[in-house]
């Protein structure tokens, strides 16, 4: 199982970065809020693109915005392993194509109440699927009980179709809740990680 680090609850970035450059978490999870898709509103990508200086980790850009084609284009710049649109946003296929333009891997998340059912008709152009186990918007939050039966549906779905997509699971993960998520590949984890004061430990605690 892999594990990507969300910073998004840090409450000093440059410091974190460069701390959880020192262990060994597999990504670092970028959390992009536009103030629609989701109330909250993140950082331009003029102050965002400067987390080369603190981080030499692959990242995985969560978009949580209505109109991701332009965030895609500049998040493809940086050392980017997978762009994450959502499934709820219009037109998701334009965005998927996009990021597959530019060689990168295109994920898909949707959030707690979506239907599982509304990933099929993007199956044949995703690369991974995040299963929001919060409602997206703010880190801190209590896994939704539930994302464990969403998680073993998807990957039902997965094997129904045989496509070959990872699973990643994002919102409330720690050492307890992790153990909910046997189907993922990939675990996203802010909090537990960010606000402790051994990174590595929680993240070997995961694994
Ligand atoms: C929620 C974000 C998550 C969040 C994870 O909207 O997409 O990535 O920061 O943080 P925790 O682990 O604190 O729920
Ligand atoms: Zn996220």
């Amino acid at each position: 199982m892999k594990v990507s680090a969300s910073f998004l609850s840090s409450k000093n970035i440059p410091k974190d970065l460069l701390a959880l450059d020192k262990t060994d978490v597999d990504f670092i999870h970028v959390d992009i809020m536009d103030g629609k898709f989701v109330p909250n509103k993140t950082m331009p990508f003029s102050e965002m693109k400067n987390i080369y200086k603190y981080t030499s980790k692959r990242l995985e850009v969560h978009l949580m915005v209505s109109d991701p084609i332009d965030y895609i284009k500049k998040y493809a710049e940086l050392n980017t392993e997978c762009i994450i649109i959502h499934v709820e946003i219009d037109d998701p296929t334009k965005s998927l194509e996009l990021i597959k333009k530019y060689s990168i891997k295109a994920g898909l998340a949707i959030k707690p109440n979506t239907p599982i059912s509304d990933l099929v008709p993007y199956l044949p152009y995703i690369d991974e699927i995040l299963v929001m186990s919060v409602e997206p918007g703010e880190g801190g939050q209590s896994f939704i009980e539930k994302s464990e039966d969403r998680i073993n549906e998807v990957r039902d779905l997965l094997n129904e179709y045989n496509i070959k997509a990872l699973i990643n699971v994002d919102g409330g993960i720690n050492d307890t809740t992790v153990k909910k998520c046997y189907n993922c590949d990939i675990v996203t984890s802010g909090s537990f990680v960010v606000c402790s004061n051994d990174f590595q430990e929680k993240i070997s605690s995961l694994r």
